[in-house]
């Protein structure tokens, strides 16, 4: 295998504006450290960026929360972000965050670039304004009601009822957040970046992409399919990057077109602070390095379309070679929701296990492909199953063996026999096997294959019966032994980018100097080699420690939905809250008809519209429907859905809609289509 001369590896500047959570860990940052780890002990010459983004509505929203400054929130939050980063081992070269100096000045001379090259479009276009408070409102500051599913509080960007994703000019009713006055529409200026010229180039760009994860490709495909919009990279707010033209004053650059530089910005500073400030160029202008990006789903569109046409625009830097996002991590069968307190903190959980423990917890059930769940139970039974009694038993038999029987030290022997030979074998093959998975970014098949060759360990150790050898054929014992001391040795290498604490624990207790991965597989431990006592290395995790987590997460719960309104019970934790009741005269004003999908078609500029030609037998109709995310237009041509055939006409998008289809929700969000076989026309009730 051809290595590259240097890797760079990313991971997504997270907000300064909150803790982290265990989806945060799991999305980005978890396999971001496992790979990095991987690819230091292979000798590799990687570097491994972070930092804070200290930008964006999502700042100034926690601002105005507790009414203070943004630049106090990024304060607070970026040195905990940091320490938080430190205790669970995950070892960033430079963690860096876009208020410095070097963000500021790296990203505007970015702009300035792109525009000396004439490649923005300056538009003049309408956007929602707050008399009241005087100011053009983003998109989080904007409120109203959702057009998929009626909510009245939706947000600008997306309604958190139904996730879906939106435009202000969505909303029906749009509203200032800030100061409940009715939103106007004014026109303002602002610098564009025409991702639809880029088109051609990104599609011929991801094509030549190799490898690339399916869920990684299938979101491109489908932002491509939708056809590339012109991207306003300039905001008008106070606090961001100040836009680097006199003709732009009071505006800022777009959080999503500083924060990705700060990418570059946190190398330069790594580089200045190693005293050699060139250094940086090493990893972002010459073509022998791999670029990697960790990042989570909801950050793909800009880490594999919107930055890649930057770079490429801007021609002085390397592109990535892969992104390997990651799906979302749910929580006890529940969305993740910081607002509801559906979530563990990282520092939370630190005060209760050990750093290792989370590592290998989340890393066992990683999103890679699809959205996983962690829960309690789970990461308790992975726990104690996995690491106390498969790798956990097996160190601790060996060692403690070796130092009752053996005098503390690696057995002196004369010759292997063949099972034993064998089994030593079997560490090149899981060797391979975990260091193809790593390659192929498949932590969790990484972390199962390292845990075979501890179960293939076990195995061994039971069958060869050292208890009664060591009375009977003290030889066979020895061999034994000295065989399960070199696994154990090896299984310190190989655990290393999972657990590094607990590894470097075990490598002391056992005096393995060895360093690197190419030595898995030699002999680590010299017969004679003196072996520490063997202690416990994981305990198990007792019923009653869980137990207080899963009542701390749910009394937490309770608490935040009860400050934020809303009812608060087991059951409605699990289900979206009843509706009050109704008469049937209420039910009776609604017609909803069978209605057959004639012909679907995406709408240019939205991700989730579909625009629809419904047949309900006495007319047809065209539905917009937000329904793009859940299923194709191919797909629900021909198909039968229910219609709300007498809701008001509503506009949306510069069309009118003349209806709305019904979706089902389940309890993690998941949206389905409500069918029917029967004719176009036919009533429900
Ligand atoms: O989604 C987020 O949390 C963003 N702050 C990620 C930014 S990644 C990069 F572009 F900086
Ligand atoms: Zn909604």
């Amino acid at each position: 295998m051809t290595s590259p001369k240097r890797i760079l590896v990313t991971a997504a500047l997270p907000y300064a504006n909150g803790p982290l959570h265990l989806g945060h860990l799991a999305g980005a940052y978890l396999p971001a450290d496992f790979y990095v780890r991987f690819m230091r002990l292979n000798e590799q010459d990687v570097l491994f960026i972070c930092g804070s983004d200290e930008h964006g509505v999502p700042i100034t929203i926690a601002a105005d929360k507790e009414g203070v400054r943004p630049q106090d929130i990024v304060d607070r939050y970026h040195p905990m972000l940091k320490k938080t980063f430190e205790d669970i081992a995950i070892e960033f070269d430079h963690y860096g965050r876009t208020s410095s100096p070097v963000h500021h000045e790296t990203s505007q001379a970015f702009f300035t670039t792109l525009n000396k090259k004439g490649l923005f479009k300056k538009k003049t276009e309408r956007q929602l304004y707050d008399p009241a408070s005087q100011m053009f409102l983003p998109d989080r500051y904007v409120k109203g009601t959702c057009p998929v599913c009626s909510y009245p509080e939706a947000y600008g960007d997306q309604c958190e009822k139904c996730g879906t994703s939106l435009s202000p000019s969505e909303l029906i009713d749009p509203k200032s957040s800030l100061t409940g006055s009715v939103a106007e529409w004014r026109e303002t200026e602002h610098w564009f970046l025409p991702l639809g010229e880029f088109q051609p180039w990104i599609e011929s760009w991801i094509q030549s992409r190799k490898d690339w994860k399916p869920n990684v490709m299938g979101q491109c495909k489908s932002w491509l399919q939708a056809g590339l919009d012109d991207r306003a990279v300039t905001r008008d707010l106070t606090w961001g990057v100040p836009v680097p033209l006199d003709e732009a004053k009071g505006k800022v650059l777009y959080v999503w077109f500083d924060a990705p530089i700060g990418y570059i910005s946190a190398t330069k500073e790594w580089a200045t602070l190693k005293g050699d400030p060139e250094r940086w160029k090493s990893y972002w202008c010459d073509q022998d390095t791999e670029l990697i990006h960790f990042i989570g789903k909801d950050n793909i569109v800009f880490h594999c379309i919107m930055f890649p046409a930057m770079l490429h625009a801007h021609g002085d830097f390397v592109l990535p070679v892969n992104v390997p996002a990651n799906e979302f991590l749910n929580l006890e069968g529940r969305k993740l929701s910081t607002s509801r307190g559906w979530a563990v903190w990282v520092d939370e959980f630190l005060s209760h296990f050990e750093a290792d423990l989370i590592r290998y917890g989340l890393g066992t059930i990683m999103p890679e492909n699809k959205d996983a769940d962690f829960s309690w139970k789970d990461f308790q039974q992975r726990i104690n199953s996995e690491l106390a009694d498969i790798l956990g038993n097996f160190i601790y038999r060996t060692t403690s063996f070796t130092a009752r029987f053996f005098d503390g030290k690696v057995p002196n022997i004369a010759q292997l026999d063949e099972a034993s030979l064998n089994i030593l074998n079997e560490i090149e093959v899981q060797k391979s096997r975990v260091e193809q998975a790593y390659r192929s970014f498949s932590f969790k098949e990484a972390i199962a294959e390292s845990l075979q060759l501890a179960r293939i360990g076990n195995k061994y150790f039971t069958d060869r019966e050292p208890w009664k050898t060591n009375k009977t054929d003290k030889e066979h014992c020895a061999i034994t032994l000295y065989t399960s001391l070199q696994l154990c040795a090896a299984l310190s290498l190989i655990f290393d980018p999972i657990m590094p604490n607990k590894m470097a624990k075990l490598r002391q207790q056992l005096g393995v100097e060895a360093r690197s991965w190419k030595e898995i597989g030699s002999t680590l431990l010299a017969p004679l080699h003196p072996i520490a006592e063997g202690e416990i290395l994981f305990a198990k995790i007792e019923d009653e420690k869980i137990q207080t987590r899963i009542d701390a997460l749910l009394a937490k719960s309770q608490l935040m939905e009860a400050s934020i309104g809303t009812e608060s019970s087991e059951a409605a934790l699990a289900y979206t809250e009843p509706k009050p009741e109704i008469v049937i005269d209420d039910f009776a004003k609604i017609d909803l008809r069978i209605g057959k999908v004639l012909e679907a078609e995406s709408v240019k500029g939205s991700k989730k519209l579909l625009k629809l030609r419904v047949d309900l037998g006495y007319e047809q109709r065209t539905i917009l429907s937000g329904i793009a995310s859940v299923v194709s237009p191919e797909d629900i041509v021909g198909k039968n859905v229910v219609v709300v055939a007498n809701l008001k006409p509503r506009p949306m998008m510069g069309m009118e809609s003349h209806g709305m289809i019904l979706m089902s929700e389940d309890r993690t969000g998941k949206l389905v289509m409500v069918s029917s076989e029967n004719e176009p026309g036919s009533t429900v009730s």
